[in-house]
């Protein structure tokens, strides 16, 4: 597939039903820090990938589609281009939940058309926001006609098991139904990151920031349970913060503060909450913290005290 060539339009609309990443085009620096036995299963798929014809060769089908699955803002689509960048192919994407709901009608015929694009060059097709199939075809007052482009869908998809790369995503898993999820050979759920990536993309998205390793520690614990793009706004409220006030060594628990004022939901943040309720509650928590196991010395650094503050504070 060459840069001219354009993916198919809605005839009615002219609207075009996908937009082409080429390899080349993707953001550097910018792959999804994964969980490292993640990030391995990743790279093996990726292999098999690039020896597909070789092994179709010999006679072994190798999985072409994948599903991936997990919490918005895990960094899915975000991968779906890494992959596609790793096997220097275009990624040609379409929203399912515009392309079944915006074109009602005609959908059907751009759906096939879709495909027809796609099986004609070497490429792969990201299938985003997945779940859309699901709804409409569970959904009891949706009428005949939509029913039907969702069994295109599913058959255009089968067509394609056998003859290229398809990826599709969903932030909703639980929607999809048996038959729809046993369509995809390889079926990876995205998490939210844990310890060691959290540590990662927080020293990422600091860049440019001097954080020291308790701070970077401090900001992995307090984002336990939270997206890659949630870490993200966070480090870069933090940054702002740090960027207009910094004047010491409190500057980043003062940051977080103001943050978490306002726009931490105590209820899904825990942690959060207990670090507005004071220094020395969230000093004797962070001292028994199993995962990263805080020393006395850093926790001083981290609150700008001195060590024999903090093991007061943490021996009661
Ligand atoms: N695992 C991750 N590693 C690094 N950045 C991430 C990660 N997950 C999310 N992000 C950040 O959040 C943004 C949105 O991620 P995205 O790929 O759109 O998530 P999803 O498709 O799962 O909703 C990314 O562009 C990136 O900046
Ligand atoms: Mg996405």
């Amino acid at each position: 597939m060459s840069r001219s060539v354009q993916p198919p339009v809605d005839k009615e609309s002219g609207a075009p039903l996908a937009t082409t990443l080429f390899p080349g085009e993707f953001e550097r620096g910018m792959e999804p820090i994964l969980d490292a036995p993640l990030s391995k299963a990743i790279e093996a798929l990726v292999a098999e990938w690039q020896s597909a014809s070789m092994l179709i060769d010999a006679g072994i089908r190798p999985p072409l589609n994948l599903l991936l699955y997990g919490a918005p803002g895990t960094g899915k689509t975000a991968l779906a281009k890494v992959i596609a960048d790793r096997m220097g192919v275009p990624l040609v994407t379409a929203r399912l939940d515009g392309l079944i709901s915006s074109f009602l009608g005609t959908t059907a015929r751009n759906i096939a058309n879709l495909f027809e694009f796609a099986n004609r060059y070497e490429c792969i097709l990201l299938l985003d926001e997945f779940d859309a199939v699901a709804k409409i075809r569970d959904d009891p007052h949706e009428l005949g006609e939509i029913k039907r482009v969702v069994n295109t869908l599913l058959q255009c998809l089968d067509d394609r098991r056998d003859r290229g790369f398809t990826i599709a995503i969903t932030n909703h898993e639980h929607l999809l139904d048996a038959a729809i999820w046993r369509r995809f050979d390889a079926r990876v759920a995205i998490p939210r990151p844990g310890i060691d990536s959290r540590r990662q993309m927080i020293s990422r998205f600091l860049n440019g920031v001097a954080a020291e390793e308790v701070d970077i520690d401090f900001l992995a614990w307090l984002t336990e349970n939270k997206t890659g793009a949630e870490i993200e706004t966070l480090c870069n409220s933090v940054k702002r913060h740090l960027v207009m006030n910094a004047v010491g060594r409190d500057s980043l628990l003062e940051a977080l503060k103001v943050n978490s004022l306002l726009s931490a939901d105590p209820a899904d943040s825990p942690r959060q909450a207990l670090f507005v309720d004071g220094a020395e509650g969230l000093a004797r928590q962070l001292s028994t913290d199993l995962e990263i196991k805080f020393t006395q010395e850093s926790l001083a650094r981290l609150f700008n005290t001195t060590q024999s503050t903090i093991s007061r504070w943490t021996r009661k």
